[in-house]
């Protein structure tokens, strides 16, 4: 069944995620309709009226895919079924109808860098079956030494040795996870198959999983063993990737309307800049992720010498750098993989609303393809983990143990600061809906404990409070959809300097935005290097909101947009 509905602009406007919110959904922790403690598809479909009411255009659905879960769905064994745990297709079908009605669009995720090893093409390529035996990357060689030195991002070697082939396999992720062999064209066809598929299904764009891995080098070489981890700069940017890429576009992504997100990690802002300004690769979008780095690297937690803080002027810079040097910036602020994004660039205790209503004007008056992690519109934060046992990610999992190899962490205590720290779960806490049971989450056992303020903090009580961070979240939401400035108007950084306020200008031919953040903890006066005659107050997130913003003494975490 196609699924696909045909929008008003579909025919007219090729370019529609220009204009678009996009909200992600990790299905795991949205909304459980059975009651098994899990989040599903028919969870999501009881929810559309909420994406309707946020205003949002589009959704980035985390994998649903049939899968063992090792990675929660980031490791699939078949990309043409929805796993038991969401559904089934007819429910995928349920929700793109049910989105498409509102005129919100679908986005899938592509995770085609690597499958699960449950999946049929690793189990008959470890059986040496043709044609999958060259489906992944196999060496031979001695089971004592792995076939060069190169570490997985999870931690660990990126090599497992299969007992069954009596060979190793390169995985960049989880053992569980065996990376395809892209250099073989039958992978390449199988995979724009799969892409196609979904898109006569009704899908409107895709976020390609891990892109910058796809391509190795040939020869596979010794990686530096400086380097976080071993051996990433040889499988980041491949050889082969643009050709790769283009491929897929020709037979594939190209297609008129269909959106591409690449997820980029380990990528300068200049490489981002030279993938989407490319023509031929169908990249309209790169996840560049500089600004969410602005901690320290995961190893740095127990160097004496690093220091948690991060620093304002920075971060202004990272940021200025992605809006002025990318033609076209998808600008975020979470995702299931980061910690909450009012805990990180925040304060989630004293300044909670303040600051999570500060972070919506940020990046609601950024300029690009802004995306909202679930949760973030009311103001989730990281929540506050006891034990590893409470931990599900295998990300987490796998760094604990090899920081506990190679001796860095030891202690009870430890384990728990690097967890709290860093752990991907504070991302993946249910969706607080209720102060009831669960968070109206689940009627059963939840998969993953709930964030301890969900009595204070959920959807029923933000939509009952005219003041709240989603009310904050909806307005902007509508404002950015009114007010193309804050889309496509040029961004100019003010006052680069300045270690409390961020302030900057969007202009688009007469209008001009004016933007002042003052992202601190104590008031700040803001002298306008820039003309402010007549300055309007367009909104803020304190409900008095400032009438002109010169010489003005902006309040703890105040937001104000002003029309100049
Ligand atoms: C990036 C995804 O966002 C993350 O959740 C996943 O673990 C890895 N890629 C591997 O697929």
């Amino acid at each position: 069944m196609d699924t696909h509905v045909e929008t008003s602009e579909d025919s007219l406007d090729r370019e529609w995620w220009t204009e678009a919110v996009v909200y992600q959904i990790y299905p795991r922790s949205f909304n459980d309709s059975d009651g098994d403690g899990v989040g599903d598809l028919s969870g999501i479909v009881e929810n559309v009226a909420y994406l309707d009411e946020l205003g949002v255009d589009a959704v980035w659905l985390s994998p649903v895919y049939e899968s063992p879960g090792e990675d929660n769905g980031y490791d699939i064994s078949d990309y043409r079924a929805i796993d038991d745990q969401y559904g089934e297709l007819a429910d995928w079908e349920r929700l793109v109808e049910c989105l498409h009605d509102r005129d919100i669009r679908l986005i899938m995720d592509l995770v085609i860098n690597h499958t699960a090893d449950e999946h049929a093409w690793f189990q008959r390529s470890r059986a040496g079956e043709e044609p999958y035996d060259d489906y992944y990357i196999w060496r031979e060689g001695d089971p004592a030494e792995p076939p060069n030195n190169w570490e997985s991002i999870f931690g660990g070697p990126a090599w497992s040795y299969d007992d069954q082939r009596e060979a190793w396999y390169l995985h960049v992720f989880d053992e569980s996870q065996p990376d395809l062999n892209w250099r073989n064209p039958d992978v390449r066809r199988e995979i724009a198959d799969v892409i196609s598929w979904w898109r006569e299904k009704g899908t409107d764009g895709f976020r390609i999983d891990a892109a910058s891995h796809i391509s190795k080098p040939e020869g596979l070489p010794d990686g530096d063993p400086d380097t976080d981890p071993t051996g990433i700069a040889h499988y980041s940017h491949g050889p082969t990737l643009d050709a790769y890429l283009e491929e897929l576009t020709e037979r594939t992504l190209g297609e008129a309307g269909v959106m591409t997100v690449a997820e980029m990690g380990h990528t300068t802002v200049e490489q981002a800049a030279e993938y989407v300004a490319s023509e031929s690769n169908g990249l309209e979008m790169v996840f560049q992720f500089d600004h969410v780095g602005i901690g320290d690297s995961p190893e740095d937690l127990f160097d004496p010498e690093a220091s948690d803080e991060w620093d304002l002027t920075a971060l202004k810079d990272i940021v200025t750098r992605q809006q002025t040097e990318i033609a076209w910036p998808a600008p975020f602020l979470g995702n299931h993989d980061l910690p909450r994004a009012v805990s990180l660039f925040g304060d989630d205790e004293r300044y909670h609303r303040e600051s999570a209503t500060l972070l919506a004007t940020f990046l609601l008056t950024l300029r690009g393809t802004p995306f909202v992690y679930q949760g973030d519109a009311i103001g989730m934060h990281n929540a506050e983990f006891q034990h590893l046992a409470e931990i599900d990610d295998v990300m987490t999992i796998g760094r604990v143990e090899s920081l506990q190899e190679a001796g860095v962490i030891d202690s009870h205590e430890e384990v728990r600061q690097f967890v709290n720290e860093r752990s991907r779960d504070h991302a993946r806490t249910p969706m607080q809906w209720t102060d009831g049971k669960h968070a109206g989450f689940t009627d059963g056992s939840p998969w993953l404990k709930v964030n301890e303020r969900y009595t204070e903090i959920n959807v029923e009580a933000a939509r009952a409070d005219t003041h709240s961070v989603l009310a904050h979240y909806r307005e902007l939401i509508d404002l950015r959809h009114e007010w193309a400035v804050l889309v496509d108007g040029d961004y100019e950084l003010l006052l680069p300097e300045d270690e409390q306020l961020y302030a900057y200008r969007r202009t688009l031919s007469e209008e001009t935005a004016l933007i002042v953040l003052n992202w601190s903890a104590e008031p700040a006066t803001f002298e306008s290097p820039v003309p402010t005659d007549g300055a309007d107050a367009v909104t803020g997130n304190y409900t008095d909101v400032p009438s002109t913003p010169d010489g003005t003494t902006f309040r703890p975490y105040e937001a104000a947009i002003y029309r100049l």
